[in-house]
């Protein structure tokens, strides 16, 4: 029997499926992967908030291994027909690293932010990599399997607009825990800042609000 992975006591702004702590109390060997999409820059409200989640994992878990990639300036090249078959040498050597990558992860932290109601076409294209059947899912006589789970994904979240939970424009969060969902990730957080646009001090109290609402991994066994 696991101990639980958060502590609970942060509310604002976050939303958590927390069904599947396992991996997070394997021992010292944990691997964190850690992914940015902004093209902002230094002016990104997720680049902010994915670093600090991944401190707070870095301060909990000692040996922590960390990956990162920075999506805007290290994309994927889009999943063309010359990538699908492998015709790309190159592309073709990024997916099948990013995707081991991906699979040896235990814990993921994605800097997120909603462009154009959905997600940077950067981070689909890293999506698309690891979304592939027979790898990430597979479809059974009683329909899709995910065959990814047991990890624990953070998605720092930031939005320009106000769109809550459950939003019909909201084609960004909502997408990201459909398809890591369809990938059998069905451990994820979102620490959310949004309405960042409305004005400075929007922006500067929903980063506040979304640091307050930063998980703490607990590793104690119950
Ligand atoms: C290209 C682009 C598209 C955007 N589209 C939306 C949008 O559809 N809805 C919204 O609420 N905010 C939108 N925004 C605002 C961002 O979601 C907001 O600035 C957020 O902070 C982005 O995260 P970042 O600062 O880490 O890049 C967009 C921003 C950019 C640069």
């Amino acid at each position: 029997m696991l101990g639980r992975l958060y502590s609970m006591d942060a509310t604002a702004y976050l939303t958590s499926q927390r069904s599947n702590p396992a991996a997070l109390h394997r021992g010292t060997a944990m691997k964190l992967l850690h992914l940015d999409s902004s093209a902002l820059g230094a002016n990104s409200v997720t680049r902010e908030l994915s670093a600090a989640i991944v401190a707070r994992w870095q301060d909990a878990v000692p040996g922590l291994t960390v990956d990162y990639r920075d999506l805007d300036n290290n994309p994927l090249p889009h999943l063309t027909g010359e990538v699908l078959t492998g015709a790309d040498v190159a592309a073709k050597a990024d997916g099948d690293a990013t995707m081991d990558q991906f699979l040896a992860s235990d814990v993921i932290v994605i800097g997120a932010p909603m462009y154009n109601f959905g997600i940077p076409s950067t981070l689909k294209a890293w999506i698309d990599r690891v979304a592939v059947a027979g790898k990430t899912f597979r479809y059974t006589e009683n329909g899709p399997e995910g065959l990814a789970g047991g990890k624990t994904l953070v998605i720092a979240s930031g939005r320009g607009g106000m769109y809550g939970d459950t939003s019909p424009a909201d084609f960004q969060e909502a997408y990201l825990r459909q398809v890591f969902g369809f990938l059998g990730v069905t451990d994820i957080t979102f620490v959310r800042a949004e309405g960042v646009a409305y004005s400075p001090q929007h922006r500067e109290d929903a980063l506040k609000a979304a640091h307050a609402a930063i998980p703490v991994p607990l590793r104690e066994a119950a």
